[in-house]
């Protein structure tokens, strides 16, 4: 199952590299004035996102992650991690919404990776948000890079 799971991220680990240097270069490239970070703590998805993002992990997450998101799913698939509270915001702290996202989007569910749209991904996030107690907003998470790049996860408020 290593083997099978190494052979699978590996390549997804390579393609978020080049993505995200691509993310980095445009941000740079432009000369627009610097949007200071945003942290996810500042109310930055909304119910009606995280409750289709819930609708989803249902269907798609749940047989690995558990319904909980603790990563205590169904005993015949593989460990997985939680996804979601303090142990996870921890493991992601400091990194941007833009990560999170391209590494979902690019290597869940491990079985098919890339069968999530760019908007599945996106709600699946607000879910794990909600699960982890950040606190809901007006909008939802938006689907445009540099605005999710802008976005810094923090463990605590
Ligand atoms: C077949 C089982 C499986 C399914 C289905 C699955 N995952 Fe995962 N997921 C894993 C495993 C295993 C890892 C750890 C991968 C690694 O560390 O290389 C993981 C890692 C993750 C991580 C990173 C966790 C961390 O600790 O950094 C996120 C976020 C995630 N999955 C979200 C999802 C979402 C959202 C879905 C549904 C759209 C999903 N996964 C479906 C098995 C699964």
């Amino acid at each position: 199952m290593k083997q099978f799971l190494g052979t699978l991220v590996r390549p997804s680990a390579l393609a978020l590299g080049v993505a995200l240097t691509c993310v980095t270069a445009g941000a740079a490239g432009q000369a627009v004035a610097p949007i200071s970070p945003i942290s996810v703590w500042s109310g930055v998805y909304n119910t009606v996102q995280s409750k289709r993002g819930a609708e989803l992990h249902s269907a798609v997450c749940v047989m690995c992650h558990g319904p909980q998101l603790n990563g205590a799913g169904q005993p015949e698939m593989p460990p997985s991690p939680a996804i979601a509270r303090a142990s996870f915001l921890r493991k992601w702290s400091g990194r941007n919404v833009a990560t999170l996202f391209l590494y979902v989007r690019q290597t869940m569910p491990p079985d098919s990776p890339g069968t999530l749209t760019d908007q599945q991904a996106l709600d699946a996030i607000a879910h794990m948000f909600a699960v982890s107690n950040l606190p809901a907003g007006e909008r939802e998470l938006p689907l445009d890079p540099k605005a999710l790049a802008n976005i810094v996860i923090d463990a605590q408020k």
